[in-house]
C-alpha cells in the first residue's frame, strides 16, 4: 500500500499545572489514496483532536504526520495555508458558516476562493445545493435555518471544490436517515469517481458502514481497526455494531448513555434507524 497519509507517533496534550489530558496518545497509521477511512470512539476519545491535526487547524504536541513526502508539522504558515487550499474539504462539527452570509453564498465563497468563473460556480454551487436538498433555503441565513439544513450547506461547502482529501468530523450527526443516506452516497461517489480521500469522525454505524475500514479509538488510543473488504455494507454494519456493543463504555451522543447507544445499537440491526439496502 502506497500511504498518503502517514500517521507517526502521534500525541497532542492539553493542560498543565492543574493535570494534563492525553487527548490523542502515540496514535500511528497509514491511509492510501483514494481509501474510504471512518473513525468512531465514544464521546471524549480524541476523535475530533485527531481530525484537527490531521487537518492542520491544530497542531501536534509530539509525532509526525506527512502527506506523501510533505510532513506537514513543519509547515509555516504560509505553507500551511497553500497545502489546505490545494488539497483539502472540511466539514467541522460546528458547522462554521458564516453567519452574515447566506446559505448559498456561504458555498459560492468556497468556489470564489478556488478563483473559479462566474458561470462554473453558478452551475456547480446549484448542482450541489439541489443534490443536498438545499436549494430551496440558499437565501436564508444560517440562524434562520435547522441544524440538519446548515450541516448539509457545511458538506456542500466542502465539496463544491471536488477536493483531493475530504476531512468531516460527524457530517450525518445532525440528519435524518434519508438526508444521512443522500450525503454519504454523495461521499461515496466522490470517493469512487474522483479517487478522493476520506476521512470521516462519526458516532452512527450506518454512517460507519460506508467507509472501506474503520478505526476505533479510545481514550486517544487506536484499539481496534475493521476492514470492509469485500463484504456488503450490511455485513459489514453488523461487525461494527459488534464491535460497539461488545466496548460497554461505548455511548451514544444522541441519548449520552450506554443503555440508550444499546437501544441505538439494536435498532440498527431490526432495520428501524437507517434501513441498509
Ligand atoms: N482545547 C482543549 N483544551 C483542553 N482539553 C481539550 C480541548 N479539546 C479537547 N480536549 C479534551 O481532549 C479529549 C478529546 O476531545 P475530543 O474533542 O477530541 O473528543 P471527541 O472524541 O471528538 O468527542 P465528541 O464525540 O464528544 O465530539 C477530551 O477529554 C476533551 O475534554
Ligand atoms: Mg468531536
Amino acid at each position: 500500500m502506497k500511504a498518503y497519509i502517514n500517521v507517526c507517533d502521534v500525541e497532542k496534550y492539553y493542560g498543565g499545572d492543574a493535570g494534563v489530558t492525553k487527548a490523542v496518545d502515540r496514535v500511528s497509521f497509514q491511509v492510501a489514496e483514494g481509501e474510504f477511512v471512518g473513525v468512531m470512539g465514544a464521546s471524549g476519545s480524541g476523535k475530533t483532536t485527531l481530525l484537527n491535526m490531521l487537518s492542520t487547524i491544530d497542531s501536534v504536541t509530539a509525532g509526525h504526520i506527512y502527506y506523501g513526502d510533505t510532513d506537514i508539522t513543519e509547515l509555516k504558515p504560509d505553507g500551511l495555508a497553500k497545502f489546505r487550499k490545494q488539497n483539502l474539504g472540511f466539514v467541522f462539527q460546528e458547522y462554521n458558516l458564516l453567519d452574515t452570509l447566506t446559505i448559498g453564498e456561504n458555498i459560492v465563497l468556497a468556489m470564489t476562493l478556488q478563483n473559479k468563473s462566474r458561470k462554473v460556480i453558478k452551475k456547480d454551487s446549484e448542482e450541489m445545493m439541489r443534490l443536498l436538498g438545499i436549494w430551496e433555503i440558499r437565501d436564508k441565513f444560517p440562524y434562520q435555518v435547522s441544524g440538519g439544513q446548515k450541516q448539509r450547506c457545511a458538506c456542500a461547502r466542502a465539496l463544491i471544490n471536488r477536493p483531493k482529501l475530504l476531512l468531516a468530523d460527524e457530517p450525518t450527526g445532525a440528519l435524518d436517515s434519508r438526508a444521512a443516506e443522500t450525503l454519504l452516497e454523495t461521499f461515496q461517489k466522490l470517493n469512487e469517481t474522483r479517487r478522493a480521500t476520506i476521512f470521516m469522525v462519526t458516532h452512527d454505524a450506518f454512517s460507519a458502514s460506508y467507509c472501506g475500514r474503520i478505526l476505533f479509538l479510545k481514550d486517544g488510543q487506536i484499539f481496534h481497526e475493521l476492514i470492509r473488504g469485500r463484504k456488503d455494507r450490511r455485513e459489514f454494519l453488523n461487525n461494527i455494531l459488534d464491535v460497539l456493543s461488545m466496548t460497554g463504555s461505548m455511548t451514544h451522543t444522541a441519548t449520552g448513555t450506554g443503555e440508550g447507544f444499546s437501544a441505538a445499537v439494536q435498532d440498527q440491526r431490526t432495520g428501524g434507524d437507517g434501513d441498509v439496502r
